[in-house]
């Protein structure tokens, strides 16, 4: 039986209320997350129970039970604390998926600081962009990262601390260079964790638009409500899993799912700091014994592509549920690991500003190949007209997915930004800024997204961030960037690239200028292809015609460009 049991059932009797009752939280209470993850489980007998298995790339392992958790944490929120950092301030993760990363991150939280996770594989300029935008007054890196903060640090006068957690001392720091390490300094047994309420903030993650630079979505402690829920009823967890969520902490599945959910469920997770390999993979999910899987698309069909003999040689018997979520998650994908592993992979709907699953499908009921699902219970969603945005009531109309806000882990804002904040929300609803339709039995179908944004493997990718890089180019003078059918990672960059005078396309420019852009912001938001062309398309206005080229390159009727000229 699973955790949700009747889904028709939980729909009617859901409350949230029940939710907080179950974590023992009132209205007007405190609530922590850094405690609710880590002392609390302790405190219902749990603190020898193993909260985290790391493996890093070269096969070293180590293991952390939810008490060592609970003092680690502790010692990292002390650190921040002495160092001056108060309530409220942007303390920014800047690692790989190292133990530091999920310590840091409930660290940051108990002592009251708004945890800003970004990714290590970002460039000198995506992670300038962040920092200054949320004026972070701390960063958490390693030495390996260190190199990209020096090259900004001047530009950044409010980072007063650059905390390198893996610092050896063979080399002199730098300014606002402190080492620390969480294994080594004096253990805080107790710690005066802050006394955060509902909506004080909590995490701070930045997700791209079309235009614009990449906006902060700003989350509450009070989140913790529906990202423990959903972990029990839609990724199923109890207390014998052993879970394994492969995202990174730079995108909000990582902290929703690779640290709140689980943690506060008090289930046993492990985590893989190493990049993608399917053997591998197997391998750790054979070495742990893993039962429960939250992955994504792009890395099903990349093991797709290995094939079943691959499977066939690793046991993999402690499987038994299997999630994913970041971009639709094809029919073909879904019947092919109900064939490879005898178990379905079953899609989750949501995004950065949701904070936790809006739609998904649940263990026990019956999976619909290429369907998002249903609506979480207590989530009311649905699909609304794009002009009008009062629901399309027909089933099989293509509208955008609208859900009514006030679900706990709704994002509070876009920092320093109320407007944009403002403008996603129509006729009562919470626009998602996705396409789909709705089927005569309730079923969610995605069909895309309203915008530009490109979703590469699961990652979103402004195209407004990579063209304003490109521009820097000596030699480029105009651009536009769009999503390009991919068959693993589902869209991949593509740049239409106008040059200067001077300049001529050729394949050596169109390598210099990729690396230009992976240098810069990072490999994912890297063109995997470049045309050149001697003037863009255009609107009357003189704005670049983005969707021209975008259908250009899915093959889609373009119809009349007056059309959409008058879009734009
Ligand atoms: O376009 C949708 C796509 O990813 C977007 C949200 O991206 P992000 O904020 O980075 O968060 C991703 C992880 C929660 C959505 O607006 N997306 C996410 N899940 C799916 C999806 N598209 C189709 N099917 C999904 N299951």
């Amino acid at each position: 039986m699973s955790n949700i049991g009747s889904y028709e059932e939980k729909v009617k009797n859901f409350k949230w209320d029940d939710c907080e009752a179950e974590l023992g939280y009132k209205k007007g209470d405190i609530i922590n997350i850094g405690e609710y993850c880590t002392d609390r489980i302790c405190r219902m007998g749990k603190g020898e129970k193993p909260a985290l298995f790391w493996q890093g790339y070269t096969g070293e392992i180590k293991k952390y039970t939810f008490n060592r958790m609970r003092v680690l944490t502790n010692t990292i929120a002390r650190y921040l604390k002495d160092l001056g950092i108060k309530e409220g301030e942007r303390v920014c993760l800047f690692l790989d998926k190292v133990p530091e990363l999920y310590f840091g991150f409930l660290g940051i939280l108990k002592m009251g600081a708004i945890a800003q996770p970004l990714f290590s594989a970002f460039g000198g300029e995506s992670l300038f962009t962040r920092l200054e935008d949320a004026e972070a007054t701390a960063i958490i890196t390693q030495k390996k990262h260190v190199g990209k903060v020096r090259k900004i640090l001047n530009d950044l006068p409010r980072l007063k601390h650059v905390i390198i957690v893996d610092d050896d001392g063979s080399k002199p720091l730098r300014q606002r260079e402190t080492a620390f390490s969480m294994e080594t300094a004096a253990s805080v047994e107790d710690f005066e964790i802050f006394p955060s309420t509902a909506e004080t903030p909590s995490v701070l993650h930045y997700t791209s638009g079309t235009t614009g630079k990449p906006k902060g979505a700003q989350h509450v402690h009070y989140s913790l409500i529906s990202q423990y829920i959903t972990a029990k009823y839609v990724l199923d967890l109890t207390d014998e899993d052993i879970y394994w969520c492969t995202a990174d902490p730079g995108w909000v599945t990582g902290t929703s799912y690779g640290i709140i959910g689980p943690w506060s469920n008090g289930i046993t997770q492990c985590v893989l700091d190493s990049g993608f390999r399917a053997d591998t993979w197997y391998q750790f999910i054979e070495d742990h014994k893993i039962t429960t899987w939250y992955s994504a698309p792009t890395a099903i069909r990349s093991l797709m592509r290995e094939g079943k003999e691959l499977v066939q040689q690793y046991d993999l018997s402690s499987l038994r549920h299997m999630c994913s979520v970041g971009e639709p998650l094809n029919a073909e994908a879904v019947i092919w690991s109900g064939e490879t592993f005898g178990l379905s992979f079953h899609d989750t709907f949501w995004q950065t500003e949701t904070g936790s699953i809006m739609i998904c499908n649940y263990p026990g009921m019956k999976i619909k190949p290429g369907s998002m699902g249903k609506p979480f219970p207590g989530i009311t969603a649905d699909v609304v007209d794009m002009k009008t945005y009062e629901p399309v009531k027909k089933s099989g109309t293509v509208g955008l997915i609208a859900i009514i806000p006030g679900w706990p882990s709704m994002f509070r804002s876009y920092w320093k930004n109320e407007e944009v904040y403002r403008s996603k929300f129509r006729n009562g609803w919470y626009i998602c800024g996705d396409r789909a339709s709705i089927d005569e039995d309730g079923y969610f179908w995605f069909v895309g997204r309203d915008d530009d944004v490109i979703n590469t493997g699961g990652h979103l990718v402004g195209p407004f961030e990579i063209e304003s890089a490109l521009l820097e180019h000596e030699a480029v003078a105009e651009s536009a960037c769009v999503g390009k059918p991919d068959p693993v990672n589902m869209e991949v960059v593509k740049a239409f690239i106008a040059l200067k005078p001077g300049y001529k396309g050729s394949d050596e420019l169109e390598l210099k200028i990729m690396n230009f852009i992976r240098k810069k912001l990072s490999p994912l938001a890297m063109p995997q292809e470049i045309e050149f062309m001697d003037s863009l398309p255009k609107t009357r206005s003189g704005k670049i015609m983005r969707r021209l080229l975008r259908a250009k390159e899915w093959g889609e009727e373009i119809g009349d460009t007056s059309t959409l000229e008058d879009n734009e």
